[in-house]
């Protein structure tokens, strides 16, 4: 209606109608080009995605056949030989912990107490102890000598993950011993006999003495210092105490200060 209006105004030779009428025009002009601009980009947007889907099927279907071509060449005996490597301490926590625990569960599926021994052992001492501590120590590495940085995105996106799921652990416990606070206990109990097998995890097989060691450049205090003060934050959430660190760690821990100074993670 304004255009209209001001069409007749210019043909009366108005000089305002005629200022309105070509802001108009070139507002019009405007608009269209914006619009075919934002059709230009979304279109090239869209050709991207496309792009970088059919690579994303490219990989896959290239790790299918990889995958297929291990299994052809016996998968289980790879994995036995990479089993005759590992140290007792993964035994103790994967074997002994963790599929014991399992089994127990299945066996008894309705029990919740149980099913609190479970969460503690795989969200509060294998996620939360063992993972985070040797994923931050992986990514340091990677970061103190500019390696890998794809790698680098990929495995901190894994690290991201891995604190949901422990918040998914602790949440739940926090709950369970909102509504029995017997089940502290439990906690208390699972974690004072499993971490102590479990963080000699973080010795490696060169090592002489699991109280003090140099691992990828980094000392053992600094690791456990890092292990045991994860344990001890989320420990404090569902209202436990966490066992000294002496009990809990093969070796001394470092302090926060320590661990500030030489630049670790604290
Ligand atoms: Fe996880």
């Amino acid at each position: 209606m304004a255009i209209a209006a001001n069409v007749s105004c210019h043909q009366e030779g108005d000089p305002v109608a005629v200022g309105i009428l070509i802001f108009f025009l070139v507002l019009g002009g405007g608009i269209g080009l914006f619009t075919l601009k934002v059709r230009r980009d979304m279109r090239r947007e869209d050709e991207e995605w496309a792009r970088k889907q059919r690579e994303l099927e490219a990989r896959a279907k290239a790790i299918e056949e990889e995958a297929r071509e291990l299994e052809a060449d016996d998968l289980r005996g790879r994995m036995l030989e990479v089993q005759s490597l590992m140290l007792p301490a993964w035994f103790d926590t994967f074997d002994n912990g963790l599929r014991d625990v399992a089994n127990r569960i299945k066996a008894r599926p309705d029990d919740l107490d149980l099913f609190v021994e479970g969460i503690t052992v795989y969200h509060l001492v294998i996620e939360g102890v063992l993972a985070t501590t040797g994923q931050r120590m992986i990514l340091k590495y990677t970061e103190d000598h500019g390696l890998y940085p794809g790698f680098q995105k990929g495995f901190s996106l894994v690290e991201q993950d891995e604190h949901r799921h422990i918040a998914f652990g602790v949440r739940f416990l926090r709950d369970a011993i909102a509504d029995d606070p017997r089940r502290g206990d439990t906690v208390q109990r699972t974690v004072a006999e499993l971490v102590p097998k479990a963080a000699h995890v973080f010795c490696p097989p060169y090592a002489d003495d699991p109280r003090e060691f140099v691992s990828y450049g980094y000392h053992s205090s600094h690791i456990y210092g890092y292990a045991y003060r994860k344990l001890k934050r989320r420990m404090k959430v569902l209202g436990l105490e966490a066992p000294p660190p002496e009990e809990l760690m093969p070796g001394p821990i470092a302090s926060p200060e320590e661990a500030r100074a030489a630049g670790m993670p604290v």
